[in-house]
This record gives C-alpha cells, structure tokens and sequence, in this order.
C-alpha cells in the first residue's frame, strides 16, 4: 500500500467514508488554474531566494505548465482519489517529474496555499461581476433615454402616488447597481493581499520573500499577520454579502417586471426568447426568468448565513471546518454571472408600452398633492388645510367617476371657490416636471442623472 502523500503518520488507507466527507477535490477542483498559477510563482521565488536549485525549479515550472495542460484538456480528469486540488496537482506534477515534483512544498503548507489560490479567485470574480455590471448599467442608461419622458405613475405602497417618468424609475435600478459596483470594486482593492509565505501559521524559517511572490500574483503586497492570514475569509464573506445585495436588487425588479408584465398593469411585454408557455393552458406566457431570478436570491442569502456560521467559532489558525468556505461561495458566483447576463439581455429586448403607463397615470389621482401644494404656494394655505381641501376634492372627484386631473373649473370650484383657478394644472407631464429638486422626476433632472451616470461610465470604463 503506497503511504498518503500528506501523510506522515496515519499508516492505514482512509475508510471511504471518511474519504467522503473530507475529500474537497470534487469541488475545489474549480481552483486549478490559480493553484497551478500560485505554485509557479512560488517556485521561482525559492529559486530567487537560493532554496531550491535552478534545475529543480525549470522541472517544476515545466512540469507544472504540463499539469495544466492536461487538466484542461480532459488528460487528467481531477476526478481521482487525491483530497483536494492542491494533493491533485502535486501528485501528478511528482509523478511528471519525479524528485524535483516533492520539493515545490518547502516553505509552504496547504493552509496558505488554498487561501492564496481562494483568495485570487474571488478577486478575479469580484472583477468580472464589476464588468457585467457596467453592461447592464449601461443597458438602464440605454432605456432611460428613451423614456424620460414617459408617464409612469410613480408608487409607494404599491399605490398610485405622483407622476414620474420611466426613465427616473429606471435611473433608480443604475443607481442601485452602481453602488454594488462599487461595493465590488471596493472588496477587491481591500483585499488585494497575498497570504503565500505564511505557511501553515506563523511563518517560515526559510529566506522566503513574500513580496515577490505578491508582485508575481498580482497582489498589492503580502499581509500583515500569517495567524490571520491563514484563518481569515472575510474576503469570501464580503463577496457572499455584495452578491446577496446585488441578488436583493435584481429580485426587487425581477418582481417589478412580473407585476409589469401581468394584464392589469401591462406596462412591458417581456421578449418571447424570455418567457415560457404552460403545459396545460395554452393562452399563457410565464415570466419563469425574472421568477428564476427573484427565486435565486435566496440561494445568495444561504450561502452568506452559511458561511458567516462555519466561521463564528473557530479558534485561530486554519481549522478543516474553513473548507466550507467554498461551494457557497462558487454557487454565489455562479448565480451572480449568470443572473447579471440574462438580466441584461431582458432589459435590452423587452417593449415597453408607453400608452398603458401613460394611461395608468389617469388612476388614483396623482396630482393630489400639486393642488395642495399650489393652495400652500399661491393662496397662502396652511398645509394641512390644504391637505383636507384636496381630500374632499378627491371624494368629488371619486363621486363624478372621474381622475382628479379631469376636473373642470367650475367642479373643482363647487368643492372650493378658491381652486377653480387650478384647473389645467393638475395635468399629470405638468407635474411630473414640476418636480425638479435635485435627483427628482422631472424630465430635465432625470436627463442630468442620466448625463452624470454616462460620465461616471465612462470614467470606470477607461
Ligand atoms: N482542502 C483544504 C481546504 O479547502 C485545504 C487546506 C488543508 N489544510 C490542512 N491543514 N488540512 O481548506
């Protein structure tokens, strides 16, 4: 029977069971790439620094390049029996180049390897999901242009409220996903730390230098402390929570586009390359993928709650309870990617019906508070007078079976005298432009948002 190869003094096989639960190559294997990339670069430093000879690092460097050129192309399956990815690829980098092979571990354990390739994976991703954000913010820009003059009744509550346009409410979602990000971006800079040369705590006696190694990988420069280094995943944590909030804002206008796309509010027709048919009833369309997309979220949330658990009452250094850390954070990867992707490509192809969010706007009188406002402004109303003018004015308006906006003089003026005047004000474009505060609805602030969030683009984008 061949001795384990992380193994000095267990002389019996594993039982299978025990292989079960502990072997993570199944999935870990997804950090071949980086694996091989930290061990290349770590095997030149202990060349540089005189710990290993030139001829064992030209083996080893060779011999590594070979692994990865089998991994990826089905040669070796990383489907054997090795514990995790970083056995995987020195068992077959050993077998490749003999003696040479067994000395790339010196001055190193698994404890800084798995948080250096975890580590550069997450950054890498952090990256990628930043870039797919800036498609679909730019996508949201795309829309907004387009509809920035576009009635739509804005809610709260989910009841009719004030006017707005769609491109305002479009500009919201840009401005959600622009903090997120920055949230990504922010984590990948705070993070850009290279753990590799912390070994499996506290260091090494070897000549090693870490900054090398950091500037190979791309990393800003070492960490500060190894007993830190290696039990820390915040890193993972961060990108699990900005996941969860990206999930969180896709969710909200996944739902949005379900109530969007029903009969009773048909404000958008959703591309039919994005809906699915029943199985029984023939009439339907489903909006199964912003379903998919709200319904997804909750898996984000999971894996942050999980992990946040694994890591409550760990004492320091690395414990094999860390191992966790990575399905949930894969999955969380996986379902931000590809829920950005689709999301975009939703946004780009859907039609939106201009008439029935115009017509909408003539429910549920939505230039109520105008008129309060025009009684506060030009007839010296306190407020709250004015505030129960417009309620009776509504209970009118609501008697005649008609929207407040349509109201004429002499109607308004049987409520009270002093309103007759208002009549033609209370049109719904006429308030929606009213509201040009900063950041508000009106047309020409929604165009500034627009025009600053392009700027902000293009300055991220350079
Ligand atoms: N597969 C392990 C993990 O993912 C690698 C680190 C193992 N280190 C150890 N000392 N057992 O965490």
């Amino acid at each position: 029977m061949s001795k384990k190869i992380a193994s000095a003094r267990i002389n019996t096989e594993s039982s299978e069971l025990l292989k079960e639960l502990n072997n993570s190559l199944p999935f870990d294997r997804e950090l071949y790439r980086e694996d091989i990339r930290g061990s290349r670069a770590h095997a030149r430093m202990l060349m540089k620094q005189g710990i290993i000879s030139p001829e064992d690092f030209q083996l080893i460097d060779e011999g590594l390049q070979k692994v990865l050129e089998e991994i990826e192309s089905g040669v070796f399956g990383l489907d054997g029996d090795d514990e995790d990815i970083h056995m995987a690829v020195e068992r077959r980098l050993t077998e490749l180049v003999g003696d040479a092979g067994k000395r790339l571990h010196t001055a190193r354990s698994r404890n800084d390897q798995v948080a250096v390739d975890f580590r550069m994976y997450v950054l890498r991703h952090n990256l990628s999901i930043a870039e797919l954000l800036k498609d679909l913010i730019a996508s949201f820009l795309q829309v907004a242009k387009e509809h920035s003059d576009t009635l739509l009744p804005g809610m709260t509550h989910l009841q009719h409220a004030q006017p707005t346009n769609f491109g305002y409410h479009m500009m919201a979602y840009a401005s959600m996903f622009k903090r997120d990000y920055e949230r990504f971006v922010d984590s990948a800079e705070r993070n850009n730390l290279s753990p590799l040369g912390c070994a499996a705590l506290a260091g090494t006696p070897h000549p090693v230098d870490r900054r090398q190694t950091a500037e190979e990988l791309g990393f800003r420069e070492p960490t500060l402390n190894c007993l830190d280094t290696v039990s820390d995943r915040d890193f993972a944590l961060e990108i699990l929570f900005n996941i969860a909030t990206l999930m969180m804002h896709i969710s909200r206008l996944s739902e949005e586009l379900i109530l969007w796309s029903t009969s009773e509010f048909g404000f958008v027709k959703l591309s039919d390359k994005h809906a699915t048919g029943s199985s029984i009833m023939p009439q339907k369309k489903n909006p199964d993928i912003p379903e998919l997309l709200r319904g997804k979220t909750g898996r984000a949330y999971g894996n942050l709650m999980s992990l946040l658990t694994v890591m409550k009452g760990l004492p320091l250094a690395y414990n094999k309870d860390t191992q966790e850390d990575k399905e949930g954070v894969f999955d969380s990867v996986r379902t931000a990617e590809l829920s950005l992707r689709v999301l975009r490509e939703m946004i780009d192809e859907m039609t939106v019906n201009v008439e029935a969010m115009e017509a909408a706007c003539m429910k549920g009188h939505l230039t109520a508070t105008d008129l309060a406002d025009w009684l506060v402004k030009e007839k010296g109303l306190p407020f709250r007078d004015a505030y129960h003018i417009v309620g009776n004015v509504v209970n009118r308006a609501e008697e005649l079976g008609k929207d407040l906006s349509e109201l004429s003089a002499e109607e308004l003026a049987q409520v009270d005298e002093r309103i007759g005047e208002a009549e033609g004000l209370l049109d719904n474009r006429l308030s929606m432009n009213a509201r040009r505060s900063e950041g508000g609805t009106a047309t020409e602030r929604t165009l500034e948002q627009i025009e600053k969030m392009e700027k902000w683009l293009s300055s991220v984008s350079s």
